[in-house]
């Protein structure tokens, strides 16, 4: 029998590349999504590449009550790999009580269901804001965790202690926090992609819908740091490299090849890109001169980070195939076919 696992915010962005790498391992997908910052048309587009319709429960894992409806209503559940939360740095100073009750009660209510309905093995969604300005390049799992520079990096950092308090006090449950760096590009159909609401924070997005003419220019935050072009450098990962390596650590838990309860990955290429030779491979794969212009730093900016990722390496057997300019020519995909409305 194919075993299910449960995706929260599978309608979402890396949730939606992550069912479709499910479902093409012989996993039976389960989404839960209130549909916050997504579509439910995602989860046909999720079948039109796979083959298969993921089930949809449309609600907020906040909602404790639809929570046990849910857990009655679905069996024997191997793991749950859990995206649902509100990811954006700047929105999260302005609300910090949002963030904090969103991201932690919904975790809250997760890890109290496996433990009420016997549910074993959660995926977590960390980041890498958690190394706040690492001392050492590149960053590896052991660097120390820097106090966060927002409460969206806090509710990751708190989420991580969470876990580590969960799975040391219950050894039923066996959780790993996937730490990624910088996720970009869009699924190689055009099908599914990243869409965000009004006007984007993240440099890709505002890279393509640029290009596209729904903004006037790209600004460039700051070229006067310590770095070889003084833009800020980044470890941009292609989305469907970083959806398979949650398919990699649910098939660990569920084999029981996890070394400790609790496990923590850096998910990365490796390699460090400034902002500037991300707008050119941009230009490269797209034949378009941006219009961009310098400006002045974005508060809060980390100068430089990328990852280590040898320990995902040798311990997960995953790592990154795509190059940025592959990554890229996705995300400008993505861009002209839903601009297009030919999804
Ligand atoms: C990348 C670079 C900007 C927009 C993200 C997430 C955060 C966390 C880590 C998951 C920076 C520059 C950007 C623009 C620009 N991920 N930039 N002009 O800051 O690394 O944070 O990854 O948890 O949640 O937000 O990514 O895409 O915002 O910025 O010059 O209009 O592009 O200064 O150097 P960041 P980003």
């Amino acid at each position: 029998m194919k075993k299910k696992i449960v995706v929260t915010g599978g309608t979402g962005y890396i949730g939606s590349h992550t069912s479709v790498e499910l479902i093409k391992e012989g996993f039976d997908v389960v989404i839960i999504d209130n549909l916050y910052n997504s579509e439910a048309e995602v989860a046909d587009r999720i079948e039109m590449i796979s083959g298969v319709k993921p089930a949809l429960e449309i609600f907020d894992v906040c909602d404790q009550k639809k929570l046990d409806e849910f857990f009655s209503k679905y069996k024997d559940i191997a793991a749950i790999i859990h995206f649902a939360a509100y990811k954006a740095v700047g929105e999260s100073v302005a609300k910090p009580l949002d963030y904090y009750g969103n991201n932690l009660i919904s975790l809250i209510n997760l890890l109290n269901a496996m433990k009420k309905y016997g549910v074993p093995d959660l995926v977590f969604s960390s980041s890498c804001t958690v190394y706040g300005q690492p001392e050492k390049l590149p960053v590896t799992e052991d660097a120390p965790l820097q106090p966060a520079m927002s409460p969206y990096g806090n509710t990751k950092q708190i989420g991580e202690q969470i876990l580590r308090d969960t799975t040391f006090s219950d050894k039923n449950i066996k959780a790993i926090a996937l730490r990624y760096f910088n996720p970009i590009g869009a699924h190689p159909s055009a099908l599914i992609g990243e869409l965000p609401r009004g006007v984007p924070e993240n440099l890709v997005p505002f890279i393509t819908q640029t290009a596209y003419g729904l903004r006037d220019e790209l600004k460039v935050y700051g070229n006067d740091y310590d770095t070889p072009d003084g833009s800020c450098i980044r470890d941009y990962l292609h989305v469907v490299d970083l959806a398979k390596a949650h398919v990699v650590a649910v098939k660990r838990l569920i084999e029981g090849k996890n070394k400790t309860n609790f496990e923590f990955f850096n998910l990365g290429t490796g390699i460090g890109v400034s902002v500037l030779e991300a707008i050119s491979s941009f230009e490269r794969i797209s034949g378009i001169k941006l219009k961009y212009k310098i400006t002045g730093r974005r508060a809060g900016d980390i100068e430089k980070i990328w990852a280590d990722p040898s320990f995902a390496n040798r311990e997960l057997g995953w790592k990154t195939i795509s190059t940025l300019d592959e990554a890229m020519k996705t995300a400008w995909d993505w861009e002209n076919k839903i601009r297009s409305k030919k999804v």
